[in-house]
């Protein structure tokens, strides 16, 4: 235990996880036309989010400006500074189609997601961009810690030692489950690549229909450029972050681990992943 987290069940988490939630959401109440956004930190959750919301109203402008993020979408995990009521309480009572939200691990995650079968998209980002990511984020969120070094925070990330357990178990875990009928498993790099076909695959995925010819507006309001300057979106108004330490909406890249791995992170870190995803498939674009 340390001044801002503990491991449950091997797990580190944020004290602000309490265990009344961790326990609350095991026998959380899913429903089979929830839409669940599943990701690890870092991965891209505020991206597939705004897509996620667009969708859900129809990709009308004048409509989405009047959506309250934390409204429309339940984040289940946290308890977040401002919130009146546990997160899991005020979702039991929203009306049909929610969209659910979660960081947890398989082990500590609504056991319905899995027999209820609601709509799973879950989005997957290489993990050596993710680790310069969640640094940043680590420097920001005053609900984590905050490292003093990059090295002493690489082998922490190495270890699978930070809040929300190892990258390796969870990505797994959902690759695994890739090709079950009500899971679409997304990867940031090719939302990076070809934002408008991801778009697509999620809205047929969902039936949540992208107007006749507003795909371009889709793609265009759901851009790094368009949610970096949205402050609905862009957690400027958080109490939670700290954006003058670090930017949420940061750089939005593939490839930026480039700057901050050395030499020798790197062969280990590929190594790491070549023990741990062994015969798995699952590959990333790193550049
Ligand atoms: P960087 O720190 O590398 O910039 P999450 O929402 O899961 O916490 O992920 C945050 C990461 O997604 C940040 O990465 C953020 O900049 C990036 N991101 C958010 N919206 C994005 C967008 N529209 N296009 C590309 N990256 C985006």
């Amino acid at each position: 235990m340390t001044k801002y987290d503990r491991i449950v069940d091997g797990i580190r988490y944020p004290l602000a996880i309490k265990d009344e939630i961790l326990e609350a959401v095991k026998t959380f109440e899913v429903r089979e036309d929830d839409v669940w956004l599943i990701t690890y930190r870092k991965s891209g959750t505020t991206w597939a989010q705004e897509i996620l919301i667009f969708l859900s109203c129809g990709c009308d402008l004048a409509k989405r400006d009047k959506i309250d993020i934390t409204e429309r979408i339940s984040f289940l995990d946290l308890l977040k500074p401002g919130m009146t009521e546990f997160a899991h309480v005020t979702a039991a009572k929203k009306p049909s189609p929610r969209i659910m939200e979660t960081h947890m691990q398989s082990r500590h995650m609504p056991r319905e997601i899995i027999t209820k079968k609601p709509k799973i998209v879950y989005v997957a980002r290489n993990p050596k961009d993710i680790a310069v990511s969640f640094y940043y984020f680590h420097k920001s969120n005053k609900l984590i810690k905050t490292f003093e070094t990059w090295d002493e925070y690489f082998q922490a990330f190495y270890d699978g030692d930070l809040v929300g357990g190892s990258w390796f178990d969870m990505n797994l875990y959902w690759w695994n489950r890739r090709n079950d009928d009500n899971v679409l498993f997304l990867k940031y790099e090719d939302m990076k690549e070809d934002l408008g076909s991801v778009i697509v695959k999620i809205s047929e995925f969902i039936g949540w229909p992208v107007p006749e010819g507003k795909l371009e507006e889709v793609v265009q309001h759901c851009s790094f450029g368009n949610m970096k300057n949205n402050p609905k979106i862009n957690y400027t108004e958080s109490k939670m972050i700290d954006i003058s330490i670090s930017p949420f909406m940061r750089k939005g890249l593939v490839g930026d681990w480039k700057n901050y791995f050395t030499v020798s992170q790197n062969e280990a870190f590929d190594k790491l992943y070549e023990e741990k995803m062994k015969g798995s498939g699952l590959t990333f674009r790193f550049e």
